[in-house]
């Protein structure tokens, strides 16, 4: 995970979120504010199209199974790119031609060859403080330069003219791993997207492995034929962020005085594997096993000799408040998820699936992988249904 810590002129980094990932277990989080939330924005609709329309997910498979992007495009006549589809985000960032060899593994925008497109004359310096896998931070090693513009962008037939977006003009050689080419955030501000393109402001997501495939988005509704039983919905703490009230944690059927609190929990389609402040991380890791240490090369990571991961149970409940009326539920991340594959530098041993984080707690695809999930823009509020698969 990278933090972003300094920014420029027209954006402010207000904490961290957005996602590229290199290597399979390598995300990194950045909340811009300051968007120009307006110029998207359209009279609310009376009445929505008919129904949603959906989106095959590639699933970028290098050990793990939990980083997913799709297909967008953007100008007009289109230019074709691939983006993680972030919840944990607010802003659309894709490369433009300005960043030339920089950027040299990503398709890049042509702002020439599009007459839709406007530019914003506003740009931008982010600077990340946390690295990457193996690539550590060393000063500004981890790098965006963005220009602020609008352009039509479309995502599976959901089409808007002028819609804000970030091009990035130069970026650090970090970032050329990514499979993708960028990141379309989808925090709950996304709802003007959707109701300007005239769809329901309502999003499913599903996630798949790779052997099973049919991974898919669908905007302005739900895929009722990817789950059996009826959605639970747990209301959003806040209005511009998916963080749900996690009432308390369960590993292996146990809690404990640590884990039996209330927490605001973050949900990011964006990142691989779960975050949470260092109490609660060690008192999960303690209920699984004494062998899970602490990774210094890495630092925030875990991990324990892989040949004992086979052995140990490592089932986490999570309990969530319902939406009002309705009684909480637990989500479950199955052991199966307890390893994130060997450590590059240290193959014997292998990655475990929480790191710490400075302040925040987050779940991402580790746990988004074993439920359909439903994201109501209005409210905003999140319903799961275990993947029909
Ligand atoms: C955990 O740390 C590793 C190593 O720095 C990194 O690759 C991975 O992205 C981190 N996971 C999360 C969820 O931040
Ligand atoms: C956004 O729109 C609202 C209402 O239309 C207006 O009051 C506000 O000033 C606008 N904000 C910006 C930044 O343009
Ligand atoms: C994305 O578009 C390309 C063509 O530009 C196509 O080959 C590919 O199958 C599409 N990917 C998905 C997941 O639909
Ligand atoms: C898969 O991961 C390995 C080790 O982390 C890396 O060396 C390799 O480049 C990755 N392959 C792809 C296609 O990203
Ligand atoms: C940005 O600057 C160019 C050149 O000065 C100008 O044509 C354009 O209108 C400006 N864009 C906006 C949104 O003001
Ligand atoms: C950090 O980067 C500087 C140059 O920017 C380099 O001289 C130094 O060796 C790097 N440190 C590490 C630990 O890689
Ligand atoms: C979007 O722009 C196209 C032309 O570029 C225009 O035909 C269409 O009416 C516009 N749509 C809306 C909703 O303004
Ligand atoms: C792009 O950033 C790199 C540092 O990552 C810097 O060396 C280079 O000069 C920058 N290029 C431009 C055109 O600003
Ligand atoms: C959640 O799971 C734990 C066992 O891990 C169980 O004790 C608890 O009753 C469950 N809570 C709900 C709301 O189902
Ligand atoms: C968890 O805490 C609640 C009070 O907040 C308490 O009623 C409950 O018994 C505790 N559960 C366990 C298993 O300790
Ligand atoms: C989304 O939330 C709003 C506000 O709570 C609610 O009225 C609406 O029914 C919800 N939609 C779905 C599909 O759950």
């Amino acid at each position: 995970m990278i933090r972003a810590i300094s920014s420029s002129l027209a954006l402010v980094v207000a904490a961290a979120t957005a996602a590229i990932a290199t290597a399979p277990h390598s995300d990194f989080k950045v909340i811009l504010s300051s968007v120009r939330k307006n110029s998207s924005a359209r009279p609310r609709v009376a009445t929505w199209r008919s129904g949603p329309t959906s989106e095959h997910l590639l699933d970028y498979f290098n050990g793990t199974d939990l980083q997913y992007f799709g297909n967008i495009s953007i100008g007009t006549p289109p230019q074709h790119f691939t983006v993680v589809f972030d919840t944990g985000s607010p802003l659309l960032v894709i490369p433009g031609t300005e960043c030339g060899s920089a950027c040299r593994t990503q398709r890049q925008f042509n702002p020439s060859a599009s007459s839709t497109f406007v530019d914003q004359n506003a740009s931008s310096t982010l600077t990340f403080g946390t690295g990457i896998g193996v690539t550590p931070v060393n000063g500004s090693n981890w790098q965006l330069h963005l220009s602020a513009v609008t352009d039509t962008v479309s995502v599976a037939g959901l089409t808007v003219n002028s819609t804000d977006l970030f091009l990035i003009t130069n970026e650090t050689a970090t970032f050329l791993e990514d499979p993708f080419d960028g990141i379309m955030g989808l925090s709950p501000s996304s709802a003007s997207f959707f109701e300007a393109g005239g769809y329901r402001p309502l999003m499913g997501m599903f996630f798949t492995p790779k052997n099973k495939g049919g991974a898919e988005i669908t905007l302005g509704g739900v895929d009722t034929t990817k789950f059996k039983t009826p959605l639970v919905f747990s209301p959003s703490l806040v209005d511009d962020d998916w963080q749900l009230s996690s009432l308390g944690i369960y590993v292996n059927g146990k809690t404990t005085s640590e884990l039996n609190n209330t927490v605001p929990l973050f949900f990011d389609s964006g990142t691989s594997n779960m975050l949470f402040v260092e109490s609660i991380a060690l008192a999960i890791y303690r209920m699984i096993s004494p062998d899970i240490v602490a990774n210094d090369d890495e630092p925030g990571t875990f991990g324990i000799a892989c040949d004992l991961i086979p052995k140990l149970p490592a089932v986490i409940d999570i309990t969530f408040a319902g939406i009002a009326g309705h009684p909480p539920f637990n989500l479950t991340i199955p052991s199966s998820e307890l390893s994130s594959g060997p450590f590059a530098n240290k193959p014997e041993m292998c990655q475990t699936l929480i790191n710490v984080s400075e302040g925040f707690n987050l779940v991402g695809l580790s746990l988004l992988k074993h439920y359909y999930s439903a994201w109501n823009f209005t409210g905003p509020s999140i319903g799961f249904s275990p993947n029909r698969i």
